[in-house]
């Protein structure tokens, strides 16, 4: 009942800041702007000298999208509060960390561009006197990354034997035998036509990824594929990818949490801590201080982050439909105070020039007729799926 009215006000509340309702604190995490191929086949006609940059970088039009993703970041939450996040950069109320691969980092470093477009000449860059041909208004903002092979929160190809003993497990059962069967002359007719070993575990979906991409840029598609057998090739991949993140009926709890719970710890602590330091004004613990001035966190990372978060919220298709998230697709995930306590908003962006939207009541455990969940609730349904000692959990058994 008493959410039911929160979930009626707050849209209103949202615009005009009426009351005591506030925002608080906000988290983003958002895959990487268009990019080159990671690899390719041997037959491919399309080898690395096709790509300006070679395999997996950032294109010019992913800079561009992330570019705008920031401007429209920087928008939404203008509109909210000219003065949540400051126009001008402040080192105390942003933190950026990004995976260690090259297209997210430099996907942060466009949309933080976007982001501060409104720097001040001697304070957040030089002034015309001194560097004349400093890049129009830009500011450099910090972006902070860790090792790869230690990063649970934005690479799911982190260090994690458990993931890869489980996935073992999942390649012996019934219903993933039954499938490599029922498939196994498409499967034949790839590896012959690739020059490379296909098969529902290994190869599929980066074949799909290097496809994919070919054809965004307009190149000319191998005479063996077709339609049909185009179609297939996204079928296997999604179902390849549902195994992956352990959603493929039966969902597989365990397998959730190791790739997508460490994130989705991240994000439960930085909102507690938020709102436990905003309330406790005393605590001068050096945490506090830092989270008391900080309003905006970010995660750059990549597809299989956004999925795996997606599924500790829920069954991911629901969001996503087929396949994985998009370039530039992004979650914001939103700390409300509000006169009936902290609520969690949730929102999803899908790809390129589209608008957020909320996907708040898709998560299983929050209100399924409202956009806002309150905090506990959030971090009660949350449990089962946060790792408790991310390192022991990825111990192979
Ligand atoms: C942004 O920060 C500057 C000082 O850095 C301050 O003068 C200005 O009022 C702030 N803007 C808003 C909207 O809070
Ligand atoms: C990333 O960029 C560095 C140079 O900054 C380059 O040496 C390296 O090969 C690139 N890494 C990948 C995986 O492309
Ligand atoms: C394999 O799947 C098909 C179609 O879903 C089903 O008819 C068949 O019984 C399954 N076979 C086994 C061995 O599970
Ligand atoms: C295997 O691929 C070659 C071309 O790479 C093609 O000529 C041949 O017909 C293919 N064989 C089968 C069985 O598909
Ligand atoms: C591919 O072709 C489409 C349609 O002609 C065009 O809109 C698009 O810009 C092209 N993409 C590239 C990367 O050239
Ligand atoms: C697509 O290619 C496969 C393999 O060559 C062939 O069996 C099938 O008939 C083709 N389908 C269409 C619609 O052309
Ligand atoms: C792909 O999967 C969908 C949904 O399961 C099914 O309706 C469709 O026939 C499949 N297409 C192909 C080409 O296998
Ligand atoms: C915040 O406070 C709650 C309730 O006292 C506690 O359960 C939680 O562990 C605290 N979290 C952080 C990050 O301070
Ligand atoms: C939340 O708002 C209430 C008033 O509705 C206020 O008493 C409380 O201190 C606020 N909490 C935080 C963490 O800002
Ligand atoms: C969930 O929220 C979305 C966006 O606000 C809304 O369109 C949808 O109707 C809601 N679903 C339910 C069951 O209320």
């Amino acid at each position: 009942m008493h959410t039911c009215i929160v979930a009626l006000l707050l849209p209103i509340l949202q615009l005009s800041q009426v009351g005591a309702d506030e925002l608080l604190f906000v988290q983003a995490l958002w895959r990487h702007g268009d990019r080159s191929p990671t690899r390719t086949f041997p037959n491919d006609q399309y080898q690395v000298g096709q790509w300006p940059q070679g395999w997996g970088q950032l294109s010019a039009v992913g800079m561009q999208q992330h570019f705008s993703l920031g401007t429209r970041i920087r928008a939404r939450y203008n509109n909210i509060s000219p003065s949540f996040i400051n126009a001008t950069y402040r080192p105390s109320e942003i933190y950026v960390r990004s995976t260690d691969v090259n297209r997210t980092l430099m996907s942060a470093l466009s949309n933080l561009a976007g982001f501060y477009q409104n720097g001040v000449m001697g304070v957040t860059f030089p002034d015309s006197n001194s560097v004349p041909t400093w890049p129009s208004h830009w500011s450099p903002i910090p972006v902070h990354t860790v090792d790869s092979n230690t990063d649970h929160i934005g690479n799911t190809d982190s260090y994690c034997p458990r993931i890869d003993q489980i996935y073992r497990a999942m390649e012996q059962s019934a219903i993933f035998k039954n499938i490599t069967q029922q498939n196994q002359p498409l499967f034949d007719y790839l590896t012959n036509a690739t020059g490379m070993h296909i098969s529902l575990a290994s190869g599929i979906s980066s074949l799909h990824d290097t496809l994919f991409i070919e054809q965004t840029n307009n190149l000319t598609m191998p005479s063996w594929l077709n339609d049909s057998i185009w179609n297939q090739i996204v079928n296997l991949t999604q179902i390849s990818d549902d195994f992956y993140f352990g959603i493929y009926p039966p969902a597989n709890t365990e397998m959730i949490r190791l790739t997508g719970g460490s994130l989705l710890k991240s994000v439960v602590y930085q909102m507690q801590l938020k709102y436990n330091c905003t309330l406790n004004v005393m605590d001068m613990s050096p945490a506090c201080q830092i989270q008391r001035a900080r309003k905006y966190y970010v995660y750059s990372a990549h597809d299989t982050t956004l999925a795996g978060l997606l599924t500790t919220f829920n069954d991911e298709h629901q969001v996503l439909g087929m396949l994985l998230p998009k370039y530039a697709a992004s979650i914001l995930v939103e700390l409300w105070n509000t006169t009936s306590g902290p609520q969690v908003q949730i929102l999803y962006h899908p790809a390129f020039e589209m608008p957020y939207y909320p996907i708040t009541n898709l998560t299983s455990g929050c209100p399924s007729t409202s956009d806002y969940c309150s905090l506990d609730t959030f971090v009660k349904r949350s449990v089962p799926y946060m790792p408790v000692d991310i390192n022991a959990e990825c111990q192979a058994q």
